[in-house]
């Protein structure tokens, strides 16, 4: 009993000590597997788990990802890694950019890409085709920061809101490599600020909002050391919010 206990314990610390030893600074790539979504068209999927939507389909390109381990319950939602395919037959030395808008799991995969982000690996066309004829095909992967050029941290009003009972919105073009672990909403008036509860994957909501214009903070957390920042926009989201619409922070980070 004791010893049956024992060997999973010492393997987790031993594999944990393994970790610990290759764990490298930035430039680290860990090695996996990547799949790609069977029926989608080149982009990702419209109704993936972050709560993104259409937005979720062709940002980036529609350079997009599934993830199974790094979805982290929608925290990994908006995150963005380099994946490349490391047979050199067919896989470029870069590989592609993707952002994380869905969740999912297909055999040991990290990730289920988009066909275009899949295909994009490639070092051309040809070795495309061949890439998507394998299906599964081994990658190695790395967290690296998100870059919107010209794009201000936006909230978009999901449609299941209702002004004013129900608040409920995601956060678009979210740069760098931080997470947003915690938002709070505020009034205007006297600042009076709640803590929102994140509903599932990048959506965040608010039974019974304040009314007045509301002012929104977010927490940006690092994983590698922890660090975390409140970001404070410049702009507020104005009373007569409607499902379904966007409203520009004023504000961007690149950290
Ligand atoms: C981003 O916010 C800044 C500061 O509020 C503003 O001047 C700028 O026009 C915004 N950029 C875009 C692309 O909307």
């Amino acid at each position: 009993m004791a010893l049956s206990l024992l060997c999973p314990l010492l393997t987790t610390f031993l594999f944990m000590q393994t970790l610990a030893d290759t764990s490298c600074t930035t430039d680290c790539f860990v090695q996996s597997h990547a799949a790609y979504y069977p029926n989608s068209q080149e982009h990702g999927t419209d109704v993936g788990a972050c709560g993104f939507g259409s937005f979720g389909a062709t940002i980036n390109g529609g350079d997009v990802s599934a993830t199974s381990n790094l979805y982290r319950d929608g925290v990994g939602c908006g995150a963005c890694y380099q994946v490349r395919c490391t047979n050199s037959a067919y896989c470029s030395g870069n590989g592609v950019t993707v952002v994380i808008t869905d969740h999912g799991a297909s055999g040991n995969t990290d990730f289920i890409l988009s066909q275009r982000a899949f295909g994009g690996m490639a070092v051309n066309t040809d070795a495309a085709a061949s890439l998507l004829a394998l299906g599964v095909v081994d990658i190695e992967y790395r967290r690296v920061s998100c870059s919107y050029p010209n794009k201000n941290l936006t909230v978009k009003i999901d449609e299941s809101s209702s002004n004013p009972h129900y608040l409920a919105f995601v956060i678009w073009f979210q740069q760098g490599s931080r997470d947003i672990t915690a938002v709070q909403l505020c009034e205007t008036q006297n600042f009076v600020c709640k803590l929102l509860d994140r509903d599932h994957g990048a959506v965040w909501t608010a039974s019974a909002p304040p009314s007045g214009p509301l002012s929104l903070r977010m927490l940006f957390s690092a994983e590698e050391d922890g660090d975390e920042t409140w970001v404070a926009p410049v702009n507020n989201i104005p009373q007569d919010w409607k499902a379904g619409q966007t409203y520009d922070l004023g504000v961007q980070v690149d950290q």
